[in-house]
């Protein structure tokens, strides 16, 4: 594996899914750290708009490809982040085949191009590999409970065997591999319409409609904010040695989603009644990150607390509001035609 030490900090970076919520942040916190940034997306869920401010950087490239293809960089690699890959269930359930591929193939594609260039991988994984979990909080010991058949499969499989890929390679030493197992995240470029909780519940506040919570909201979910999530990401890249299985990174903050439903009427000044929906197959009870191993190998633990963040997080959504008024979020999640298909109300991640 190529020593990038000799050549000091400035290296070349490719990120997978970075004109994602996720990949556009971490690509701006490289660039800011001087490095050299190829970003890489098909544009599926995420957004041009997201990397435009970082188009006019000479250090920063944007390469419309699908990870399910193979792909060669034009210069030579030192770091790949492979986060392509959507994130929200509503989007990812839309086209499962793509899903899984995106999943399997696409980090086989990039651990070939990652191995072809010597270059570090982090492999963006999710803490929906412990499925509906048995144990709680979830310490990255625990196997999970996973349906390898449900409409979530798509997404909780092809991460698991995503993981398989990378471990299997990390044992033969072809690569030096990296796995976060990120929990929710939220923050500023989250798309209004993408059916995660966060976005559903601001989204529907302002809009001064139904707060669509599905049962009682007395599911838990542990939010991050995403500079805290790109902050560990950059950290689990570098350290040294690398970890030697996947590390969770997420916010141990566990709220039920009423108390969420509750601060975000709160902080919006919102009146909006709340609707209890069905509770979608598979949607996962509770979720808690145990960070301990992100806390002793990475020195890492979130530092924004849900208030601050929510707070940036409604006022991106404001912004959004007001400079178009035409996103509508009511109960299930109602979306424009997309890939070619109509698409289903999303849960929780
Ligand atoms: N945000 C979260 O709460 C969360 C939680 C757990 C895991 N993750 C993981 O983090 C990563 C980023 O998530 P996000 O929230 O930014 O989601 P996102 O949907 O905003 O970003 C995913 C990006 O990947 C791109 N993409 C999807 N399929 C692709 C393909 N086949 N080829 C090339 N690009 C493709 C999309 O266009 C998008 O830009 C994902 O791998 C996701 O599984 C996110």
């Amino acid at each position: 594996m190529k020593d990038t030490s000799a050549r000091g900090d400035r290296l070349h970076v490719l990120v997978t899914g970075g004109a994602g919520f996720v990949g556009s942040h971490l690509c701006a916190a490289l660039l800011a750290q001087g490095h050299r940034v190829t970003c890489l997306d098909n544009f599926f869920t995420g957004k041009r708009d997201n990397v435009a401010a970082l188009l006019a950087d000479p250090r920063f490239t944007l390469v419309e490809h699908d990870v399910c293809e193979p792909y060669e960089a034009d210069a030579p690699l030192d770091r790949l982040y492979n986060l392509a890959c959507a994130a929200s269930p509503p989007r990812y359930q839309a086209d499962p085949v793509h899903t899984m591929m995106t999943c399997v193939l696409g980090v086989g594609n990039m651990l070939a191009l990652a191995e072809r260039h010597g270059a570090r991988v982090l492999q963006a994984s999710t803490s929906e590999v412990y499925g509906d979990p048995a144990e709680h909080p979830q310490r990255e010991s625990y196997r999970g409970n996973v349906s390898c058949t449900g409409p979530r499969a798509c997404y909780d499989e092809g991460k698991r065997a995503a993981e398989t890929l990378c471990f299997d390679i990390v044992r033969q030493a072809r690569l030096d591999v990296r796995v976060a197992r990120i929990f929710n995240t939220y923050g500023p470029r989250m798309q209004p319409d993408d059916g995660r909780v966060i976005s559903n519940l601001v989204v529907q506040a302002l809009a001064g409609r139904r707060l669509s919570i599905y049962g009682e909201g007395n599911q838990t979910r542990s939010f991050c904010y995403v500079t805290d999530l790109v902050r560990g990401l950059l950290a689990l890249m570098e350290v040294d040695p690398a970890p030697q299985g996947p590390v969770n990174l997420g916010n141990p903050d566990e709220y039920t989603i009423r108390e969420l439903a509750e601060t975000v009427l709160r902080m919006t000044g919102s009146a909006s009644p709340i609707a209890h929906l069905p509770i979608p197959k598979d949607d996962p009870a509770r979720r808690r990150p145990d960070i301990s191993l992100a806390a002793r190998h990475l020195g890492w633990q979130p530092r924004v607390g849900l208030e601050e963040g929510l707070c940036e997080t409604i006022a991106h959504f404001r912004a959004l509001r007001d400079d178009r008024s035409s996103v509508e979020v009511d109960g299930p999640v109602r979306w424009r035609q997309f890939s070619g298909m109509r698409q289903r109300a999303g849960s929780l991640e």
